[in-house]
């Protein structure tokens, strides 16, 4: 099967789970091509692939707009295959609705939908998650997978119902219509920490940063990724009106991935608060592995 991967990433979240699918699908004997979307991406020809891929990370409950701006010019032959794998910091359920907008541009364009898939990835915003959650998180998304890369051999197709009222509200909070363009007026760098390294520069995935006069500047067209605040290694960016969520520093998804689940579950029938939305989500994730596993025994 020739596969295609099209995905948009700010802090890299996505691009290692693709990594994950694309190391399966090419042990599996598929041939495997990945497309990044930046500003500079060319539109793709997807009508020789058999099946498409669409990964992307929730931003306001919706896509990213550049994801959905790239994927608006791309063609599709009636008949193409795709699926949805989309990544987020937490379940909530106004979450469903973020693909509304790709659903409704596959389904003009007469692609067949072979499923959708939500997995958990750490914050890049709001706060930063505790390394023993990650390794539990990731020990999730190995899980998911695996029920993903079956379902599409099978041909199951899992959908993820969105509702009206979520619609509405992920329309209304779309945080980038505006966000990105207006936030980045206010982005600051402190000059005491910048060593004018041009890291920010030149990993924007939107050309949004450049070098004047000895220091940095900001255009106005931030697809608000967090990629240069995040990985800025002086930690010298102020993203504006974000700046109470702001966080630096990057998860070693690898090293975390290889260590496993913690000894001991990070989250319980306990959890609270913010935590408490996993305790369903994993739950549902551990019955669909293990119907899976039964499945496999049986064979
Ligand atoms: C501007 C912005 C908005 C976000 N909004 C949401 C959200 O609505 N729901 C959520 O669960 N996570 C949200 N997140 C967190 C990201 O979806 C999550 O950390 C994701 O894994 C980042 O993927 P990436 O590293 O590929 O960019 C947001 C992140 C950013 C930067
Ligand atoms: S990445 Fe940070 S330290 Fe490097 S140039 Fe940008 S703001 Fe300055
Ligand atoms: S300015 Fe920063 S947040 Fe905006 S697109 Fe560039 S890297 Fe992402």
């Amino acid at each position: 099967m020739r596969v295609l991967l099209i995905y948009y990433t700010g802090t890299y979240n996505t691009r290692w789970l693709v990594g994950r699918v694309e190391e399966r699908l090419l042990a599996e004997g598929n041939e495997v091509t990945r497309v990044e979307i930046t500003s500079r991406t060319p539109p793709v020809p997807t009508e020789d692939y058999d099946l498409v891929g669409f990964a992307y990370p929730i931003y306001g409950f919706n896509a990213p707009l550049p994801f959905e701006s790239y994927v608006k010019k791309l063609s599709f032959r009636p008949g193409q295959r795709f699926f949805i794998f989309k990544n987020s910091g937490e379940t909530m359920a106004m979450n469903n609705a973020s693909s509304r907008n790709l659903l409704r541009r596959m389904r003009r364009a007469q692609g067949v939908f072979m499923g959708e898939y939500h997995l958990v990835m750490p914050y890049n915003i709001h706060f930063r998650f505790e390394d023993d959650f990650v390794r539990e998180i990731l020990a999730y998304d190995r899980k998911l997978l695996e029920v993903m890369l079956t379902n599409l051999k099978n041909g199951t197709v899992e959908r993820i119902e969105s509702r009206p009222l979520y619609d509405l509200g992920a329309f209304f909070v779309g945080i980038q219509k505006i966000g990105g363009n207006v936030n980045s007026f206010f982005y600051r760098v402190d000059a005491d920490k910048c060593t004018l390294c041009g890291k920010c520069v030149h990993e924007c995935p939107h050309e949004n940063i450049y070098k004047k006069d000895g220091t940095i500047r900001f255009s106005h067209h931030c697809d608000m990724c967090m990629r240069c605040s995040f990985f800025c290694p002086q930690d010298a960016i102020r993203i504006g009106f974000l700046e109470g969520w702001h966080v630096n520093g990057a998860y070693d998804l690898d090293a975390l991935d290889a260590m496993g689940p913690p000894s001991r579950p990070y989250i319980t029938k306990d959890s609270r608060g913010f935590y408490r939305c996993f305790i369903k989500y994993f739950a549902e994730i551990d019955r669909k592995y293990e119907a899976l596993q039964r499945e496999k025994a049986h064979r």
